[in-house]
């Protein structure tokens, strides 16, 4: 499922390897309040994130990957630090700061990563915001819904990152 051929040590912290080597929350969860699938858009890797939530805190969050060592590790810490989190608390603040805050959950974690693997992180973000418009679409909150939809358009601002960094 992996195809990241890097041998661990190039570039990646202890934390990233860790997680990518011991993921936490992999696998599906049947019948999820909401669903999202991302294909990375700078190399095509796939990220599905499912949640079950209830009375507005995610209650069960589960993903799977077909991504590289970093997706994975993403991934695994993001959803550690979402379960049990309320929805109202993580999208708290202006669009930009929210999502500013939700990569910087996974990249704190993670520590520095080498500059062509920050397209990683997002698609994770991104998964979660389309797996909650899902679920409002589910709940007929129009508007949140909507803030969701913006908030997926501003991750993706983030993919450009590395390429910034490399100078391309
Ligand atoms: Fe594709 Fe990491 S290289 S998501």
């Amino acid at each position: 499922m992996n195809r990241d051929k890097s041998p661990p040590g190039l570039g990646y912290s202890d934390a990233v390897i860790e997680h990518f080597q011991n993921p936490r929350h992999v696998g599906k969860i049947e019948h999820a309040d909401g669903v999202g699938r991302i294909i990375n858009p700078v190399c095509g890797d796939v990220t599905e994130l499912y949640l079950r939530i209830k009375s507005g805190i995610v209650e069960e969050a589960r993903f799977q990957s077909l991504g590289c060592a970093v997706t994975i590790a993403s991934a695994s810490v993001f959803l550690d630090k979402i379960k049990g989190a309320a929805i109202s608390e993580l999208l708290a603040g202006e669009d930009e700061g929210v999502v500013c805050r939700l990569i910087e959950l996974i990249e704190k974690e993670l520590g520095e990563l080498p500059a062509q693997k920050l397209h990683c992180p997002p698609a994770t973000v991104e998964a979660f915001f389309q797996a909650l418009e899902q679920n409002a679409d589910k709940e007929r909150d129009g508007e949140l819904a909507s803030r969701l939809k913006r908030l997926g358009l501003l991750v993706k601002e983030y993919y450009g990152r590395g390429k910034e960094k490399k100078g391309t």
